[in-house]
């Protein structure tokens, strides 16, 4: 008998996505049993257009993956099967409960587990999936690396790799000029790459959406610095960053079934009120942007997704549905999803040791504490 497998990719992409598709492929290739692995083409959009879009996804497709950034069978944030949208004849859209057509389909093909690779929005779906009674298994994804349950999530140390080559040159830019440089990095509610781009790259200042900024206290910190004779500043912000009105600085989504607010801009609003306060040095913003999700993943995160890849496989194969695999204390295993979606993985400024080290080195966090 043929065991069928579907797998989908959803939320914002990663480095290391096609890592774990190779490993789950290879891993399921070598067992005893006979297995067919089909990709889902944009998220579970595949299986809920009018026109089915799956793929088989054999070992000469996995071959070389794990290399490869993005995801071969692509990705959304839109749609899913409790929200997918629908364009009426007159160009408006409706949004339908796919989640039953879904579950016929995947009858109908012979599909006995679902694989979904993906952040918290994603692990949700994975959640109410499980409720219906499908066969899921989750693997944890973010470059936010925001998802409680693993220690990590694989495409972080890339998008902190990144960000801090980025920064280490922004460092020297700015001592040329004496400039002060704001960099924005991703991280819509929590600050991780921010905070280990600021203690990689040798901040003056970091600022993260855990710990409300006054940006008095900045420029204050900018001041002391060039009167103590170092002439330049080099500030990390997330783009979840705010002041303790708690408002974040973004634009409404535009297409249909998106449900986020597209954050952005945060950094040029702390020059302005940098500018605001007083500060007469040359202000520069830089926003990285999806730079931070693009490429090859770093060793570290093709590691630990392909292990992740393995892991969910033998998930399927054991029946241990309605689980997250995750990584913890240096070993993988796995975790009830709902565990996982409870709560967000945030950085606690109290408790984080990193938090600690970075202040024991001078870091600014924009906080009365600072
Ligand atoms: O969830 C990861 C993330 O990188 C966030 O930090 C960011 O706000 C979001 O994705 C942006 O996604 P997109 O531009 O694809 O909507």
């Amino acid at each position: 008998m043929t065991h069928k497998i579907l797998v989908a990719t959803g939320g914002g992409d990663c480095p290391g996505l096609n890592a774990v598709i190779r490993g789950l492929v290879k891993r399921a290739h070598l067992d005893d049993e006979d297995w067919k692995i089909y990709g889902c083409i944009e998220s579970f959009n595949g299986i809920l257009k009018d026109d089915i879009e799956i793929v088989e996804l054999t070992e000469e497709m996995v071959s070389g993956l794990h290399v490869k950034g993005g995801t071969i069978i692509k990705t959304t944030n839109k749609g899913g099967p409790f929200h997918f949208p629908v364009r009426q004849p007159d160009g408006s859209w409706v949004i339908e409960d796919r989640s039953r057509l879904m579950k016929e389909r995947l009858e109908q093909l012979g599909i006995e587990a679902i694989v979904n690779i993906g952040g918290d929005g994603s692990q949700r779906i994975s959640l109410q999936l499980a409720e219906m009674g499908l066969n899921v298994v989750g693997v944890p994804k973010t470059i936010d690396n925001d998802l409680s349950s693993t220690d990590f999530t694989f495409g972080f140390q890339t998008a902190v790799q990144i960000a801090t080559e980025a920064f280490d040159k922004l460092v020297t830019t700015a001592e040329s000029h004496n400039r002060v440089f704001i960099m924005e990095v991703m991280g819509r509610d929590a600050g991780w790459i921010a905070l280990h781009t600021a203690l990689a790259g040798g901040a003056e200042v970091c600022i993260i959406p855990e710990i409300p900024y006054d940006p008095r206290i900045i420029a204050q910190k900018i001041e002391t610095r060039y009167k103590n004779g170092m002439g330049f500043c080099n500030i990390v912000i997330a783009e979840g960053a705010k002041k303790a009105d708690g408002k974040v600085t973004g634009s409404a989504p535009t297409a249909a079934g998106d449900p986020h607010i597209k954050l952005g801009g945060v950094g040029d609003v702390l020059r302005h009120e940098l500018l605001d306060c007083g500060v007469e040095h040359d202000i520069r913003v830089t926003v990285l942007g999806h730079l931070q999700r693009g490429g090859t993943p770093v060793a570290y995160d093709r590691i630990l997704a392909t292990q992740f890849g393995v892991k969910a496989f033998e998930l399927v194969k054991e029946h241990l549905y309605g689980n997250l695999v995750v990584y913890r204390n240096n070993d993988i295993s796995y975790v009830p999803i709902e565990e996982a979606v409870r709560s967000p993985h945030l950085v606690q400024p109290d408790k984080d040791f990193l938090v600690h080290a970075a202040k024991g080195v001078g870091i600014c966090f924009g906080d009365e504490e600072s």
